[in-house]
């Protein structure tokens, strides 16, 4: 498999390319906006076709890319069915992979920082989205969120996995890239084995974190696949615009 982590530094957000070496083939999982001619620029370098874009959840920190790349390159727009966009082509569900030549994906359903939240596990990898991150977790007090559902399954689908398997989240703000299940589960300090339910539920309630910026546009653009809303406020506009330095990741 052809893969590569991109590095979107707006939102600290990681969009990971995955490709098939047979078919050509690729999927992108969690791109943003102002990194699409980056992502696509990075997709013609590797000689790809972008078949798929894959959403782990409805993000409040970005807008998707995938209804511009939809609309540049065709690729299929796929996202937790349990959120029912219509505008998605294919909705995803635990049990059901989604297979892109040699490249399957397996839906985890993964509530707690959003009620849909999805993670995928490809192979010795699994893409966390905002359920896990590397000594840390998504918050679980908008979209539905809940702290008693996020511990669930970060313990019973994500730390069931094997010890090797690969963590890749959705976001970093430490420059932190990758972690194993095995290195989570022992020193995740929010979510590690040693740590109980009622103390997780007291460290999120006490989080005392502030308001998203970007939530009520970011929301709303993603509910559409990924729209910008046609009034940003001059403080929230770079979140639209294209970034254009030279690809990185
Ligand atoms: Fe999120």
């Amino acid at each position: 498999m052809i893969f590569r982590q991109l590095f979107e530094p707006l939102s600290s957000t990681y969009t990971y390319l995955l490709g098939c070496e047979e078919t050509g083939k690729a999927v992108l999982i969690d791109t943003v906006v102002p990194s699409m001619s980056r992502d696509l620029a990075e997709l013609k370098r590797l000689g790809l076709e972008l078949a798929f874009t894959v959403e782990t959840h409805l993000h409040a920190d970005h807008i998707t890319a995938a209804l511009d790349l939809k609309q540049a390159v065709g690729s299929k727009i796929a996202a937790p069915a349990f959120d029912r966009l219509p505008c998605a082509d294919v909705g995803l569900e635990e049990g059901k992979p989604l297979q892109v030549g040699s490249v399957v994906l397996q839906p985890l359903h993964t509530p707690g920082h959003t009620d849909g939240h999805f993670s995928y596990l490809v192979d010795d990898r699994v893409f966390t989205g905002d359920a896990l991150l590397i000594d840390g977790c998504g918050r679980t007090d908008f979209q539905n969120g809940d702290a008693d559902a996020l511990f669930n399954s970060v313990r019973q689908k994500l730390f069931t996995l094997p010890d090797d398997v690969l963590v890749y989240p959705a976001h970093d703000y430490k420059d932190r890239r990758v972690s194993s299940i095995a290195q989570e589960r022992k020193r995740n300090p929010r979510l590690g084995e040693e740590r109980t339910l009622e103390e997780f539920r007291e460290i999120m309630a006490k989080l005392d974190l502030p308001y998203p910026k970007f939530i009520d546009s970011a929301v709303d653009g993603n509910r559409q696949c990924g729209v910008c809303p046609p009034n940003l406020p001059e403080n929230l506009a770079h979140y639209c615009r294209q970034i254009t330095e030279s690809p990185q990741g």
